[in-house]
């Protein structure tokens, strides 16, 4: 069979457009919109930003090129992938463990982030029972509780399997570009209100100057490669399964650089809309600053803190935190699909199972961890998260640059990446990436790694 046949056999996506939303769709979630502002907050402002923006650019970009490349040139899942890159037997054992690496990783976020969409999701029918005067329920809704989080992670991978059981074409994308454009306009005019609140311009202040002296600070560099390692979607084998389902006419250095642009800009716009949210809360008189004179961050600040300025603000504030929460559940799901699509990709690919068979058994399995999780959260929801995406997914990112770099012949690099560019060769693109991702991104992610353990 053709590469192009054994890719419409498999799914693809049906323009250049889908593919930009589904990879943006993935990129863009809790990790832009909770995690980068409160990572922002928590280590002091316009610093952080500042290095955020050229990791992304000198660390994510070059890692999500490689992932994309891999997976267009072979058109299989990670583990089937990384072995057909390789000749030698031993080196083919270990591409097929690192996908299974990825792979367990994959599962290992989905658990913990369905936990965390759950929690946001919730909050919607909690604003709903607060704007119509239901305060039991809305206590109920609001207030964290095994049965309210069970089920509401429930709901949430509910909805992702369902997406995922579809498809690429009617599901993955069909989905990802109605939601995805829902999510900027609910994102541009929820910022555009808070702006305008006083006590917002304090917060702009401070989200935007850089206070230099703080860049030097231990755990900066290393939370600030693991959010844009995060972000990205990087080192699990979704970009590498996303990208196995894109045309081959497609033009892959510029498609993915704007990938990283819109997941960029749009974290960026969180920033401007959650920070400054702050501030006005100050003004009402809400807490935002702990016991240690650093600002609130994490879930206080999302689940706490927003809430409670969206009730200080009445009947308009309910309504804010709704779209806020509807917002939220949006970006979650469309990361989430993607998460879904690793494990379910090579069910199908490795057991023939069909799509809704495999979707359903993932799922399944993925939600029994989930609950897992639930019920013994201090032991495991904090070691989860660290495991999956400060150790694995950098670790991972490492490992498929080496691929790409060192297992994929330049004259194939050239040649997958000329398919959708011809004047490839001569590009910047061509002179610099090659090189730069066997020996250079590899070694600073190292070594920002191993800073990051020893700090
Ligand atoms: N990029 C997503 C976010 O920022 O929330 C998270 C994510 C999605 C991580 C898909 C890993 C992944 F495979």
């Amino acid at each position: 069979m053709a590469p192009q046949d054994a890719a419409n056999a498999r799914g693809q996506f049906s323009s250049r457009f889908g593919f930009i939303t589904a990879a943006t769709g993935s990129a863009v979630g809790l990790g832009n919109i909770w995690g980068f502002p409160t990572q922002t907050a928590s280590h002091g402002g316009g610093a952080f930003v500042l290095v955020y923006l050229i990791l992304a650019f000198l660390l994510a970009y070059p890692a999500l090129m490689a992932e994309l490349i891999i997976g267009r040139h072979t058109r299989h899942n990670m583990v089937a992938a990384l072995p057909q890159l390789c000749n030698r037997p031993t080196l083919q054992v270990f591409g097929r463990a690192t996908g299974l690496y990825g792979v367990l990783t994959a599962c290992l976020i989905l658990g913990f982030y369905a936990i965390v969409a759950g929690w946001l999701m919730a909050q919607i029918p909690a604003a709903i029972a607060d704007i119509s005067g239901q305060a039991v329920a809305k206590q109920w809704f609001s207030q964290s509780s095994l049965a309210r989080d069970g089920l509401f992670c429930a709901l949430f991978s509910a909805l992702t399997a369902a997406i995922v059981a579809r498809g690429v074409k009617d599901g993955i994308e069909r989905w990802s570009t109605r939601l995805m454009p829902a999510l900027i306009v609910l994102m541009l005019g929820l910022a555009a209100t808070v702006l305008t609140l006083p006590g917002a311009m304090e917060g702009l202040r401070l989200y935007l100057i850089p206070d230099f002296t703080l860049i030097t600070n231990p755990g900066l560099l290393g939370s600030a490669m693991g959010q844009a390692f995060f972000s990205l979607s990087l080192g699990v084998g979704t970009m590498l399964i996303y990208g196995s389902y894109v045309s081959n006419s497609d033009n892959l250095p510029l498609t993915g650089a704007y990938v990283a642009l819109v997941d960029t800009g749009i974290a960026f716009l969180a920033g401007l809309l959650i920070i400054p949210a702050m501030f006005v809360a100050q003004q009402r008189g809400i807490r935002i600053y702990k016991a240690d004179d650093t600002l609130i961050a994490g879930p206080d600040l999302i689940l706490q803190t927003l809430p409670d300025l969206f009730n200080s603000l009445g009947v308009v504030g309910s309504i804010i935190g709704l779209v806020f929460f509807v917002l939220l559940t949006i970006a979650a799901l469309t990361s989430s699909i993607s998460m879904l699509e690793v494990p379910v990709s090579f069910a199908l690919e490795q057991f023939k199972l069909s799509r809704r068979r495999a979707t359903c058994w993932v799922a399944a399995t993925i939600f029994t961890f989930s609950l897992l999780i639930l019920f013994n959260f201090d032991a495991l929801f904090g070691a989860v998260v660290k495991i999956s995406t400060q150790y694995s997914q950098p670790l991972l990112g490492v490992l498929l640059c080496l691929f790409a770099g060192w297992a994929l012949h330049r004259n194939q690099l050239l040649r997958e990446i000329s398919a959708g560019f011809p004047a490839a060769e001569q590009s910047l693109f061509w002179k610099i990436w090659p090189g730069y991702i066997r020996f250079v991104c590899p070694l600073l992610i190292i070594a920002m790694f191993v800073q990051n353990l020893s700090g």
